[in-house]
């Protein structure tokens, strides 16, 4: 993880419409688009032979329409219909149906209703088929309404649907407590947003710190908990504890985001725990992208590399 101030940078830029212009016309052009690295591509077909790519390396999956923040409802309307066809895609390809998505996608910033019953529309296309649906986590603008939306489905009785939760954040051991005695699967994370200090930790040290903290927790207390991160101390703690604590290995999951530390997905798989690929897609991809270089500046070299190559 990188400070506070690179994080807040990179998602400063991220709304530059000439640098999203530059990433669109360039990134995701032939198989050598500097952004085809994270993202598998524009196209549902593209998704899903990457899906096949992976799960023939062991690895499980969890596939992303990208998508975020619509300002209008037949956006989202438009977003949940592509949702539903995609379920249907994914039944129909014969791959692992397990899905992840944002409900600011589904319209959540424009009226919480209307992302609860978008949401509501693919639990009720998915579930027959046995689908596991995830609910990213946003920004802290969303995390109640997120968590609120999650608890009424899951009340409705729609129970192959998880939340995530942010270590970054200083509420969510709360959150843990509320999401565990629902029974419910949570998927922890880092958090990838820039937070105020009021509400979030600052420094890599902290934000580490609640990590192994709720990762504790979640191997006590949660159902089927996955620990999504690329850090290797993350996981060694989480290995540590779930072996100490006797949590076998089939109950939690690693996960990881496509194209991120592939040698350490292989490896883990090798030791014999289950490791989740989140695999994203789709023409929106630019916001998701800049959150990647975020993370790690040193992947702005590899862009320009990338773009210095194709010229
Ligand atoms: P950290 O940032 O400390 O990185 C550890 C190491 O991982 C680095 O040293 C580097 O080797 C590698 N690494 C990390 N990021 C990299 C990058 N971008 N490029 C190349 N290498 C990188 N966040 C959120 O707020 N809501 C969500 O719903 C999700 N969902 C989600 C799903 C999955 C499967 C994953 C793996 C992550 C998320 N995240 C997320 C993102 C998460 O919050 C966090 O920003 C990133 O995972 C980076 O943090 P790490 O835990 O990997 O540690």
């Amino acid at each position: 993880m990188i400070d506070a101030a690179s994080k807040a940078f990179f998602q400063a830029i991220s709304r530059s419409a000439f640098l999203k212009l530059l990433a669109t016309r360039y990134g995701m052009s032939g198989e050598r688009g500097f952004a085809r690295r994270f993202i598998a591509g524009e196209h549902v077909e593209q998704v899903i032979a990457a899906a096949r790519a992976v799960e023939t390396r062991g690895l499980a999956i969890t596939l992303d329409y990208l998508g975020e923040s619509v300002s209008e409802t037949p956006e989202a309307r438009r977003a949940t219909q592509e949702y539903l066809d995609i379920v249907d895609r994914i039944v129909a390809a014969g791959i692992e149906r397990n899905i992840s998505l944002k409900l600011s996608q589904l319209g959540l910033d424009l009226d919480p209703q209307l992302g609860l019953d978008n949401l509501r529309r693919i639990l009720q296309r998915a579930s027959p088929h046995g689908f596991f649906v995830r609910i990213d986590m946003e920004s802290s603008a969303y995390t109640d309404a997120t968590l609120d939306v999650f608890e009424t489905l899951w009340e409705e009785g729609f129970r192959q649907v998880g939340v995530v939760l942010q270590s970054a954040l200083r509420r969510s051991a709360e959150d843990l407590r509320r999401v565990t005695r629902m029974g419910a699967r949570v998927r922890l994370v880092k958090g990838a947003y820039k937070e105020p200090r009021e509400l979030a930790w600052q420094r890599r040290a902290e934000v580490d710190a609640a990590y192994v903290s709720l990762t504790q927790a979640l191997l006590r207390e949660g159902t089927y908990p996955a620990f999504a991160t690329h850090d290797p101390a993350m996981i060694a703690a989480a290995k540590t504890y779930a072996a100490e604590y006797g949590v076998r290995r089939d109950a939690f999951e690693f996960q990881m985001l496509y194209g991120i530390r592939r040698d350490l997905q292989t490896a883990l798989a090798a030791e014999g725990y289950k490791v989740r690929v989140y695999i994203p897609f789709g023409r929106e991809w630019f916001p998701y992208f800049m959150r990647r270089l975020g993370e790690r500046p040193a992947n702005v070299g590899f862009v320009i590399r990338a773009l210095l190559k194709e010229r």
